[in-house]
């Protein structure tokens, strides 16, 4: 198990994870924990593209350690490579339980998006 006090990185998002959010067996549903982390992915790279982008591919999925319920859950999104029109983002997710200051590293994946027009089609990202 990984863990991380992140402290000079700014996360996407954090969120408590909560009963609505478990499975039937009373864990923390792995769909959440992956729709939470293309939400991250996808507020990085409409800030970077200026306008939309759709998410065409997750590669790596990695779950290291479960989430409990109550557990805080700090997402980090980073673009590691942009091509012409799309994104790869690296996006880690960790668990900070109670009051203990410790981020756990629970999963981690790479979300390829794209920027797309009006018409649902690539478009070329703005020049920087
Ligand atoms: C995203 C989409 C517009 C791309 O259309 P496309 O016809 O595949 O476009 P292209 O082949 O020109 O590829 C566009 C870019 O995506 C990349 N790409 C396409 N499929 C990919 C894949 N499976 N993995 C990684 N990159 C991929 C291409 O390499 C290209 O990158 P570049 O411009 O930086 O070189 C189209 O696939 C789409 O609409 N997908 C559905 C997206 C969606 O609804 N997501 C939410 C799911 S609920």
């Amino acid at each position: 198990m990984s863990t991380s006090t992140n402290q000079n990185r700014k996360p996407v998002r954090i969120l408590t994870a909560m009963p609505s959010d478990t499975n039937p067996d009373g864990d923390i549903f792995g769909g959440w924990l992956l729709g939470q982390m293309d939400l991250a992915a996808g507020a990085v790279t409409k800030r970077r593209a200026g306008g939309r982008t759709v998410t065409v591919a997750v590669e790596g999925f990695k779950f290291m350690a479960p989430v409990k319920v109550g557990d805080e859950v700090v997402i980090y999104a980073d673009i590691k490579r942009e091509g012409t029109t799309s994104m790869s983002v690296m996006v880690c997710t960790y668990a900070l339980a109670g009051c203990t200051g410790v981020e756990t590293k629970v999963c981690e994946a790479m979300y390829v998006f794209v920027h797309i027009g009006d018409d649902g089609r690539p478009l070329p990202l703005p020049v920087t």
